[in-house]
């Protein structure tokens, strides 16, 4: 089953309305940190699904648009912003577009101050990744940054083998410059899932021109919601010089 259909299957079912937690506190920090005011910063929701990240970013003030490659994630992304921010049609449209991560994106070089990336880039394969770190950096202004978080190679993984890891050797142990990609089932939905290792992420970032501020791995559960394994995940923030 394509992503896209994965995806509008979901979306038929859901539409949780509260920012993720990473998200909201990244966002703190990062006003903090920096100094930017919201209503000067350009935020790009990459991958917002029904818009409850971009959502929260316009309840504080900051200029923000999405896109997801999902119709149905974004005609909903679309019915939140009107209805939450009592905003007409045509400026929800324009918010929340349909866009898929895996082409040159829909936006100008130099757009943006911040990316948010909440759990999307794992739904490519290794091929697309190389564009996509380089569209992310090519839309971001000087000192933009992407906040992300993905899937660890670390995580049980089981499922249908789509592109197997890579292996090499620096002579002393063995380093996996590329990790798996299956397709597995969530709650009855087939989903694809690439599962990153540390040394393709800092790679990938790299060659796109990236600094790699901070890249955390950790576990979280989620079997309140009926996964019978832990997720092991990747979360952090590239920098653009
Ligand atoms: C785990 S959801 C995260 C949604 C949102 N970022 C959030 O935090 O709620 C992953 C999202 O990635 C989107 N997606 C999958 N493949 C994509 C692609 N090729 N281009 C753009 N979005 C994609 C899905 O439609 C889905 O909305």
């Amino acid at each position: 089953m394509d992503a896209k259909d994965s995806w509008n299957q979901r979306y038929t079912e859901r539409n949780v309305c509260t920012p993720r937690g990473a998200v909201v506190s990244y966002i703190q920090a990062y006003l903090t940190r920096t100094g930017a005011k919201p209503e000067t910063t350009q935020v790009l929701d990459y991958g917002c699904g029904n818009g409850r990240n971009m959502l929260y970013l316009l309840k504080q003030g900051f200029d923000a648009v999405g896109f997801d490659l999902s119709i149905r994630g974004v005609e909903l992304a679309r019915s939140n912003l009107e209805e939450q921010l009592k905003i007409e049609p045509r400026t929800a449209e324009a918010r929340a577009r349909v866009g898929d991560m895996r082409q040159p994106l829909l936006y100008q070089d130099r757009e943006f101050n911040v990316i948010i990336n909440f759990g999307v880039l794992q739904q490519a394969e290794s091929r697309y990744l190389p564009l996509i770190f380089s569209e992310m950096y090519r839309v971001l202004k000087q000192g933009g940054e992407v906040f992300f978080h993905t899937r660890s190679i670390n995580q049980a993984q089981f499922g249908k083998l789509i592109e197997s890891p890579r292996y090499d050797s620096d002579g002393n142990r063995v380093i996996v410059t590329q990790g798996p990609t299956l397709e597995l089932e969530i709650k009855g939905i087939p989903v694809m899932w690439h599962f990153f290792s540390e040394q393709e992420f800092k790679k990938l970032s790299a060659q796109a021109g990236f600094e790699l501020h901070s890249l955390v791995e950790f576990v979280h559960g989620r079997r309140e919601e009926g996964e019978a394994f832990d997720r092991v995940s990747w979360e952090g923030i590239l920098r653009k010089p």
